[in-house]
């Protein structure tokens, strides 16, 4: 059975990622945040789907106690390992209104031309695939 743990899954995309994992029984996922408690997603995601698919477990990225105690939830509930990490958990304090903005997002950034030309068309191939 693969196993996966997200970071920052109390919503947005990581909640996304929990969500469309957890529709494969095969998957076990350990979803974490900083208080699982609080997120009404997850609560509601472990109504659902019991202990045996979906554990919650608490971590702060940024604080190295919580990651260590963290690793040693996840290898207490997999001890053969874990397969994969979805790394996702962080802030954008600056939020693009569409992909439309990306152009000059990168530009205000202040990267170069040729950089910026790779970037268009590797990040617009995906938007558009
Ligand atoms: N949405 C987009 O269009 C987009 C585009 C490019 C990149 N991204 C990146 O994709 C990721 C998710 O984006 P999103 O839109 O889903 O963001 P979001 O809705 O703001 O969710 C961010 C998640 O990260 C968690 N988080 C924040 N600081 C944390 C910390 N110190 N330790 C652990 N968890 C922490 C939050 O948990 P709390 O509930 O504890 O705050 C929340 O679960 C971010 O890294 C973002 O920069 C998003």
């Amino acid at each position: 059975m693969p196993s996966y743990l997200i970071t920052g899954s109390s919503r947005g995309l990581g909640l996304g990622f929990v969500t469309e994992l957890l529709k494969d029984p095969g998957n076990i996922v350990i979803a974490t945040a900083r208080d699982p408690t609080k997120s009404a997603g997850l609560q509601e995601l472990k109504k659902k789907h019991g202990y045996a698919q979906l554990h919650l477990v608490s971590l702060d990225v940024t604080k190295s106690d919580s990651v260590h105690d963290a690793a040693e939830a996840t290898q207490k509930l997999l001890p053969d390992g874990l397969d994969y990490i979805i790394s996702n958990a962080g802030v954008n304090y600056s939020p693009l209104k569409s992909p439309r903005c990306i152009p000059q997002a990168i530009q205000r950034a202040g990267v170069g031309e040729d950089l910026y030309s790779k970037i268009r068309w590797f990040v617009g191939g995906n938007l558009h695939a």
